[in-house]
């Protein structure tokens, strides 16, 4: 199988791996076939995310897209970071096998259940987001 040279960097070099002591809010997700798990913590000030971290459990290609995926967010609104999908964290990556795209939905529903959760803390999911939520359900790959 044959990876781009930016999955392998970030697979052997992940950042902002680790926990938040103060996180605002956490998302844990599984895949129920492979069985890997991804934790990711946000720190939120102002609508803002402010900082990322995570922790996977699991294969190569989760561990790179869960470091890329907290780039990508760090710095961003909850709505900008609400519109990151699989498929983007993937392309930033310069793509991946097809059979290991279910890996980067990981990385897009740990996000995701992270902003959930801080959402439910504090006054509930707005109406007009409710549907970004649905990728939650989903257990295989989307592109
Ligand atoms: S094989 Fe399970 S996340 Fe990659």
């Amino acid at each position: 199988m044959l990876y781009s040279d930016k999955v392998m960097d970030h697979f052997m070099n992940p950042r902002n791996v680790g926990e938040i002591d103060d996180a605002s809010a956490s998302g844990t997700v599984g895949n129920a076939k492979c069985g890997d798990i991804m934790k990711v913590d946000l720190k939120i000030e102002n609508n803002i995310i402010v900082d990322a971290k995570f922790k996977t459990f699991g294969c190569g290609s989760a561990i790179a897209t869960s470091s890329m995926a907290t780039e990508m967010i760090i710095g961003k609104s909850l709505d900008e970071a609400l519109g990151l999908t699989n498929k983007a964290v993937a392309e930033a990556l310069d793509g991946l096998p097809p059979i290991k795209m279910h890996c980067s939905l990981l990385a897009e529903q740990s996000v995701k259940a992270a902003i959930k959760s801080y959402y439910e803390q504090n006054g509930g999911i707005p109406e007009d987001k409710k549907n970004l939520f649905d990728v939650l359900q989903e257990d295989e790959h989307s592109v």
